[in-house]
C-alpha cells in the first residue's frame, strides 16, 4: 500500500472550534478522527481513518477479561516554522512490537504505525497545539478482539491510533513515595512491555501513596526491595557526585523509555558523565546526607522532564531544591528546543508529519 492510499471517512462535525486550547486537561480530549486496522485470518487489513467514536463489542471480549492489550505514548510538536514533527516514532514502533511479542500478539507493520500516524496527524494538523509545554499526544494501541471466555491468545486484533492535544502533565515538582511493600515487575515478567496489566497492578499501591499525599511511587526491585527501578509513568534520573545516573535495563523489569534514552544521548553530547547501573536506595540516602545528591527527576513522554523535590524512604525524607536542578533544566530546555525546531536536530530525532 502506497502513501496516500489510506481511506479516509471524514467526521460530519468537528469539536475543534469548541475546544479551549488554553486549558487542555491531560488525556481527556480527543480529535475528530482515529486510525483503525484489523488483524484476522493471520494478516493485517489496510488501515483506515474514521470519525473518532465508540467501538462495539460483546461482553465476552477476551481482552476485558485477560488483558491482552498493549499501547504506546508519543508526542508531535508544533515547530517554530509552523510545521509539525513527531519525536522518535520509530523507537516507539520497535518497543510496540517488543511488547506485542511478549504478549503473544502479531507485529504491527511499519506502514500502519508510522504512515498511519503521519496521515492522521496531517488530517488533524490544526489540532496540534502551538504553545510552550503543549503538544499532540499520540496513543497507538492494540488489543485482542476475540469474543470468547477462555485464556489464550486472540486470533483477531484491532490496532488503533487516537490523538489528544495536551498541556503539561504535572504542574509542580514531585513528591514521591519509595514503595517497599508492593512491586511493579519481577525478572522474567512483563515489566519491559507497555501492557495494560502493568498499569492496572499499579493502581492500588499508587492510590495508597496518593492518600498519604504523594504524587507517584518509586518502585523498587522485586527481590530485595533495595534497588531503584522507575516511577508510574516515567524513568528516573539522579545527579550524584556530579554524575547523571539512572537504573540499568538489564533485568528486563523497567520500561525502556524513549525519553530516558534521549536524555542519556543528549547529556553525553553535552559532555556530561552518564551511568546506567544498579542504584541502591541507600546510596541516594547517603548522598543526600553528605550533600552529594543534588538532583532527581523523572523522564517520560507524558511528563517530559519532571523534577522530584521529595523522596520519602522509610523515615527519611530526602528534600531537594528544585530551583537548583540545573542539569534537569538544561536537559529539559535543550530537548524542548530540538522538538520545537529552535535548535538543530543533530541527533536526527524528529520526523515531519508530511515527510
Ligand atoms: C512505566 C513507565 N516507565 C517509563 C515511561 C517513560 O517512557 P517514554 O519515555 O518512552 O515515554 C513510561 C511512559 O510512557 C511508563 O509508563
Amino acid at each position: 500500500m502506497q502513501k496516500g492510499a489510506i481511506k479516509v471517512t471524514k467526521a460530519a462535525t468537528s469539536k475543534w472550534s469548541s475546544t479551549d486550547f488554553n486549558n487542555l486537561p491531560f488525556g481527556k480530549l480527543f480529535t475528530d478522527h482515529m486510525l483503525i486496522a484489523e488483524y484476522k485470518d493471520g494478516a493485517w487489513g489496510d488501515p483506515e481513518i474514521l470519525p473518532y467514536g465508540p467501538l462495539h463489542f460483546d461482553p465476552s471480549l477476551a481482552t476485558l477479561h485477560y488483558g491482552q492489550s498493549i499501547f504506546e505514548g508519543i508526542k508531535a510538536f508544533r515547530r517554530k516554522d509552523g510545521s509539525a514533527a513527531i519525536f522518535r516514532p520509530y523507537e516507539n514502533l520497535k518497543r510496540f512490537n517488543k511488547s506485542a511479542h511478549r504478549m503473544a500478539m502479531p507485529d504491527v507493520p511499519e506502514f500502519h504505525f508510522i504512515e498511519g500516524m503521519k496521515h492522521l496527524l496531517a488530517l488533524e494538523d490544526k489540532w496540534i497545539p502551538n504553545a510552550d509545554d503543549h503538544s499532540m499526544y499520540i496513543r497507538p494501541f492494540m488489543f485482542g478482539t476475540d469474543e470468547v471466555i477462555g485464556v489464550g491468545p486472540s486470533s483477531r486484533y484491532y490496532f488503533i491510533i487516537i490523538l489528544s492535544p495536551v498541556g503539561p502533565y504535572f504542574s509542580k515538582p514531585l513528591n514521591i513515595y519509595v514503595e517497599e511493600q508492593y512491586v511493579r515487575a519481577a525478572p522474567g515478567g512483563v515489566g519491559y512491555a507497555k501492557t495494560a496489566g502493568n498499569y492496572a497492578a499499579s493502581l492500588y499501591p499508587a492510590k495508597l501513596a496518593k492518600d498519604k499525599g504523594f504524587d507517584q511511587i518509586l518502585w523498587m526491585d522485586a527481590q530485595e526491595h533495595r534497588y531503584v527501578q522507575e516511577c508510574g509513568a516515567m524513568n528516573v534520573f539522579f545527579v550524584l557526585d556530579g554524575k547523571l545516573i539512572t537504573p540499568s535495563l538489564d533485568a528486563g523489569t523497567i520500561l525502556d523509555g524513549i525519553t530516558r534514552k534521549s536524555i542519556i544521548d543528549l547529556a553525553r553530547s553535552l559532555g556530561k558523565t552518564v551511568e546506567e547501573r544498579d542504584i541502591l536506595i541507600d546510596e541516594l540516602v547517603e548522598g543526600y546526607k553528605k550533600g552529594t545528591l543534588t538532583e532527581a527527576f523523572g523522564a517520560g513522554t507524558a511528563v517530559t522532564v519532571s523534577k522530584i523535590e521529595v523522596l520519602q524512604y522509610k523515615e527519611t525524607k530526602i528534600r531537594l531544591d528544585a530551583s537548583k536542578m540545573s542539569i534537569a533544566d538544561e536537559l529539559k530546555q535543550t530537548m524542548a528546543a530540538i522538538r520545537n525546531g529552535s535548535a538543530a536536530d543533530s541527533l536526527g530525532w524528529m520526523v515531519g508529519i508530511k515527510d
